[in-house]
């Protein structure tokens, strides 16, 4: 067992769905969490967790510093680390120039696995330690993926894509019974192993054809507990494409729903050009709207529907989906899906942006009894930050009077230097160099 003593603050609930938001969480300033084997033993005021400690537990005393549950990010693709920031193109162009060809060289198991490391290392640098990932088309990228993320003992989720059409020149494509195979393969060794699970990965309607889409289905019924994750309504001319491949549905979204790909364990990539219709059939199916904000304001190519997704109840959490987005830091999401909101006269709380990279993503992962916040028994993943990682922070903290301030401020102003360390199921796995 293993104390740690610092404030601790973490989400009990959605703030914006609650009569009273202060009940959404819990803030101890001079909190303790006890870790044991790996999960939450206890979390509460350190004045009442410590008289009950036993006998030669170690506790670790942070100043200056906040413990949170991990970050959630629900949305990544782990090839794109070599092509983010591609300059000067919208969706379509700059897929097909620099992301598509740039993804065929993960076909390397061993080019993969180095890579793989990179990508969890940076993950975990950011704090982030759970994410739903876009892997490329060739299994082996999936497998590296999981290889290394089992060895770090990483909640993740991964897909290898499927996509057999509308390829740039001279990309090797899949087919259908590729895919199918492909998957199955990954999904026999890998879902559910430890702590890790299998998401069906079609790229986006545009690149599978219906019999692509239908062997994502098939698995779906095959393999009961699977995830799914698409991209949707991301951009206009994306948009009218999908018109145009399946003139007979009624959406975008309906593609997906036809061929039974939307589900409570779908992942709804971007959902920024959203109907009522649309809103309102994702509430009843379950499924989950992903913005992803920095991506978003990267492709310059509009905003989430913060409010009707409010107001339809939808399920939402949100990504950064590096590589269109330009960081992996989910405090760099918060602070976009800020400015986002505010575009749209909406403000977004501290409360509910933590929840949504905390607590709300692992709801949306229907993760909420394993990770999230500190209620015992879950795993313990958590970070400790550092509220004065850099001078100025240090400075701006002293003006920050109420734990919203305070919370605010680190989601505007902090980034990776803010990590001070990161657990993953109890372990340390980042501890920032200075
Ligand atoms: N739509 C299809 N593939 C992609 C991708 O890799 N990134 C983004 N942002 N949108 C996509
Ligand atoms: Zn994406």
């Amino acid at each position: 067992m293993k104390a740690y003593r610092a404030a601790i603050f973490h989400l009990v609930d959605n703030p914006v769905r609650t009569p009273n938001p202060a009940a959404a969480y819990q803030y101890w300033e001079d909190g303790l969490l006890l870790v044991e084997k790996g999960k939450i033993k206890a979390a509460g005021p350190a004045a009442a967790l410590l008289p009950q400690l036993p006998e030669g537990v170690p506790v670790a005393s942070y100043q200056n510093a906040l413990i949170i549950p991990g970050l959630i990010d629900i949305h990544i693709h782990f090839p794109q680390i070599t092509t983010v920031a591609s300059y000067g193109e919208q969706l379509l162009e700059w897929l097909h120039d620099y992301i598509l060809p740039g993804e065929g060289e993960y076909a390397d198991q061993s080019l993969a696995q180095a890579r793989a490391e990179i990508f969890l290392k940076e993950l975990l640098r950011r704090g982030t330690t759970t994410a739903s990932v876009y892997c490329s088309l060739a299994k082996e990228s999936a497998e590296a993926l999981f290889t290394v993320a089992q060895r770090l003992n990483l909640r993740l989720l991964a897909g290898k894509v499927m996509m057999d059409r509308n390829g740039p020149e001279g990309m090797k494509l899949a087919t259908p019974e590729a895919d199918y195979h492909d998957c199955q393969e990954l999904i026999e060794k890998w879902h559910g192993k430890g702590r890790l699970a299998y998401v069906v990965t079609p790229r986006f309607a545009p690149a599978c054809s219906e019999v692509d889409l239908q062997a994502a289905a098939r698995l779906l019924k095959e393999y009961p507990g699977l995830y799914v994750q698409t991209h949707l309504c991301e951009n206009h001319h994306e948009i009218a494409w999908v018109r145009e491949l399946f003139p007979e549905r009624k959406s975008y979204l309906d593609v997906y729903d036809h061929y039974g790909l939307v589900g409570e364990k779908t992942l709804l990539g971007h959902s920024l050009h959203l109907e009522d219709e649309d809103f309102r059939r994702v509430r009843e199916a379950g499924a989950v709207l992903c913005p992803c904000p920095p991506s978003n304001f990267f492709l310059g190519r509009g905003l989430f529907k913060f409010a009707k997704a409010r107001e339809y109840q939808a399920k939402v959490a949100l990504g950064t989906d590096l590589g269109a987005g330009n960081t992996f830091s989910m405090f760099k999401a918060m602070e976009e899906a800020y400015k986002m909101a505010q575009l749209q006269g909406y403000s977004l709380s501290p409360f509910e942006a933590f929840y949504l990279v905390t607590l709300g993503g692992a709801r949306a992962l229907s993760l909420e009894d394993k990770i999230g916040n500190f209620e015992v028994g879950k795993e313990a993943d958590f970070l400790i930050l550092d509220l004065q990682s850099t001078p100025f922070l240090k400075f701006r903290m002293q003006f920050a009077r109420t734990l919203c301030d305070q919370l605010f401020v680190q989601m505007m102003l902090g980034d990776d230097r803010a990590i001070r360390e990161t657990y993953v199921y109890g372990v340390l796995a980042h501890r920032r160099d200075t």
